[in-house]
């Protein structure tokens, strides 16, 4: 089967490496893709951040001249925009939810008020649509509040406030300046949450679910969680930071909740479910909801899940969760993410890259790519903001995080950032 990945960051390399690994993958394709989905597969000069016209038909044209039988979308824009819903068609399985249930993620008030009416665990909130409603409830609101743009906003829409100061600007920055342009027509205000936060991501068929294992990402660009948040600058899996039961209730009160809520209103929700957990005093709550694969959470899932990736996404297209069975590799898997200097404010690219072959040859260690590309000469240089993700297996979560800060010590481009420290907040 020939499949059709749409995206360029590292989560769609992971993805095709994984697919790669199944006995009835054909050629894939990537598009756009990176330096590294090119050694696996085939770039196509296709980018769906949309779902207009010229883009579906661009990537209908190029499926049906090319057999492809399969096509996954990785990031939220094209979700969000409605590609599922045009491009499925007979003989063809589109990976990913619709529209209306890709709203979980695409619209943060929405999310919000299916919770609430579901009785789903989340910070208490307050949708606003005008900039003056939302100054005068944060300069009366006395405990630290969280500013967030309703809309898709490249996971940069998120103002975690110390004070109502603070709050303020968020707000002015959102509505008034409009930093994230037309995410910004709502801000939802929540309560600050404190714990440790979780991810957990979850396949869903329309129906069934199935869980997998939670993972722990590190937002924040410095070490430590400091500084502003970026798409992520690490993760790691399993974390101890769960046990069975736990899991159990959050795939109940949580997970199962919300695909139950949506049917209710008449949407199926199908492909995969990433809740964003904080673990608190009064037990887990919802942060976010995403109705993708998490990056860098989905690279050390897919270097421990053992299965076949391409049987497990056509049972969920095609409503056979419940038949299928996967285990996960025993120990851990650490990723770290190297990226630009200066991300995620301005970088620079067009770096050259060198060895990651060398980090490469310890079979413990792959390297993924997400911000890449070869320039006219055939060299890799760098193309984005985080532009490696380098996972590693060990025994333990230790193991792990050494093997892979081993492997970022080996590469090397101008500027080269990665924290040394994913994981930290369980290792003590
Ligand atoms: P989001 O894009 O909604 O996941 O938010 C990005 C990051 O902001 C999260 O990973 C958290 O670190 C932080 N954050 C979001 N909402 C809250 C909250 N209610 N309380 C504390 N931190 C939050
Ligand atoms: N790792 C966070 C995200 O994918 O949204």
């Amino acid at each position: 089967m020939n499949i059709l990945i749409l995206g360029s960051g590292g989560r769609e390399h992971v993805l095709g490496w994984k697919l790669k690994q199944s006995p009835n993958a054909g050629t894939l394709f990537f598009a756009p893709g990176n330096a590294g989905t090119a050694d696996i597969g085939q770039n196509v000069d296709i980018t769906a951040e949309t779902a207009d016209t010229k883009t579906v038909d661009a990537i209908d044209y190029f499926c049906r001249h090319n057999d492809v039988e399969l096509i996954v979308v990785g990031p939220e824009d094209p979700l969000s925009h409605g590609i599922v819903d045009r491009l499925e068609c007979s003989g063809r399985f589109v990976f990913g939810p619709c529209k209306d249930a890709a709203l979980i993620e695409s619209d943060k008030a929405f999310s919000k008020k299916i919770m609430r009416a579901a009785s789903i665990p989340t910070a208490e909130a307050r949708i606003f649509g005008h900039a003056d409603g939302a100054l005068d409830y944060v300069r009366e609101h006395e405990t630290p509040v969280v500013v967030k743009a309703a809309g898709l906003a490249k996971g940069k829409g998120v103002i975690v406030c110390d004070d109502a100061q603070q709050a303020e600007q968020a707000v002015e920055t959102i509505m008034v300046d409009r930093a994230f342009g037309d995410a910004g027509d709502q801000v939802v205000i929540e309560e600050r949450l404190i714990g440790q936060e979780l991810s957990v991501l979850a396949l869903v068929d329309g129906r069934n679910l199935f869980v997998l294992e939670p993972a722990q990402d590190h937002k924040q660009i410095g070490e430590g969680d400091t500084g502003p948040n970026t798409g992520g600058m690490g993760a790691y899996t399993p974390t101890p930071l769960v046990d069975n039961g736990l899991m159990a209730t959050i795939e109940r009160e949580i997970l199962v909740a919300i695909v139950d809520a949506l049917r209710r209103d008449g949407v199926t929700y199908k492909g995969v479910l990433y809740a964003g957990l904080m673990l608190t005093a009064g037990g887990p709550k919802v942060i976010e909801f995403n109705c993708r694969f998490g990056d860098p959470e989905v690279q050390p899932l897919m270097m421990r899940m053992q299965g076949d990736l391409l049987d497990i996404i056509l049972a969920c297209c095609q409503g056979g969760l419940c038949e299928v069975d996967l285990t996960w590799r025993p120990g851990c898997c650490c990723c770290v993410v190297m990226a630009s200097g200066g991300y995620p404010g301005k970088y620079e690219t067009g770096k050259p890259i060198t060895g990651i072959d060398d980090a490469a040859a310890d079979p413990d260690v792959t390297v993924f790519h997400a911000g890449t590309r070869r320039d006219g000469k055939g060299q890799l240089v760098t193309a984005g903001g985080r532009v490696l993700d380098v996972c590693a297996m060990g025994r333990d979560l230790r193991e792990a995080r050494d093997k892979a800060n081993a492997a970022c010590a080996k590469i090397h481009f101008d500027g080269a950032y990665y924290r040394r420290d994913i994981g930290f907040r369980v290792m003590g």
